[in-house]
């Protein structure tokens, strides 16, 4: 059993292997302390409950934490940002981390996950929403809808994330899928399926290019307002309706949604 002041709330005493590399100090500036801390309750509970595999140890800042957090170069300031399919809190949390500025919310179905999620963020002082629950649900919707921005990083495909992300934003606002070496091919082969979904202005963007060995490649795609997507074909209408049917058999779940302090 872990100890949530021990591993979320009070360590910063990192082993050798998980000190930070000094593009951290760049990226989190006077919060790198919180973001040691995050480093530490990935590498102690988070592999405990498995929610990363140890494997990863080695490389949480660079794969994982400062990976996502330059994603904030995309974000304008004060946007309102809703991560599907958080995890272990990636990349919702590494953005909360260095951008203050952002008000977001993490959606995440799996309960072992949420409570993890909670745990750090109460322990860290952050101010963060956790939504239990699917990112199509419509409790979710009503919950976190309107948003300028939805990220999300290794969650489905880019056609189903269209399909989820798409209704949580605001019109002209941002979904942003984080993808790896292949994202430029994802973009060619569902470049329609995204269209399908109401997206437009589609490309492929580098983040973090000074600041991390890999830079972070991701999807940015924009909502469309209804007046300005293009007409559909009848063929096209029903491609539509058979994923709207297949997202409404998802079903509405419970939903729970805690503020944070
Ligand atoms: C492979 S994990 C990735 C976690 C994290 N984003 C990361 O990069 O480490 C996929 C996550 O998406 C969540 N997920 C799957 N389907 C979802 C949905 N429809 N809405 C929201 N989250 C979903 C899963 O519960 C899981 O936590």
């Amino acid at each position: 059993m872990f100890h949530v002041e021990r591993d979320l709330g009070e360590s910063t005493a990192l082993p050798a292997e998980l000190e930070p590399p000094a593009a951290a100090s760049a990226v989190f500036g006077d919060r790198l302390d919180l973001a040691r801390r995050y480093c530490m309750a990935l590498a102690t509970a988070g592999v405990e409950r498995g929610l990363i595999g140890p494997r990863e140890v080695p490389r949480l800042w660079d794969r994982h934490i400062l990976n996502c957090a330059v994603v904030g170069e995309l974000i304008a300031e004060g946007s309102s940002v809703v991560d599907i399919g958080s995890g272990a809190g990636l990349p919702g949390i590494p953005l909360a981390l260095a951008r203050p500025d952002l008000r977001i919310t993490l959606v995440e179905p799996l309960l072992r996950r949420t409570i993890f999620l909670s745990e750090f963020i109460d322990a860290a002082g952050l101010e963060v929403t956790v939504v239990r629950g699917r990112a199509e649900q419509s409790g979710v919707l009503k919950e976190a809808g309107g948003a300028d921005v939805v990220t999300s990083r290794a969650v489905a495909p880019l056609g189903k994330l269209a399909q989820w992300s798409l209704p949580l934003l605001r019109d002209h606002g941002r979904m942003l899928a984080l993808k790896g070496v292949s994202a430029a091919e994802e973009l060619e082969r569902d470049g329609q399926a995204l269209e399908r979904a109401g997206a437009g202005n589609p490309m492929v963007v580098e983040c973090g290019a000074t600041l991390v060995p890999t830079p972070t490649l991701v999807i940015s795609a924009e909502r469309l307002p209804r007046a300005e997507r293009a007409p559909r074909r009848r063929s096209e209408h029903a491609i539509a309706r058979r994923e709207a049917k297949a997202a409404k058999r998802a079903g509405a779940a419970s939903v729970r949604g805690r503020k944070s302090k």
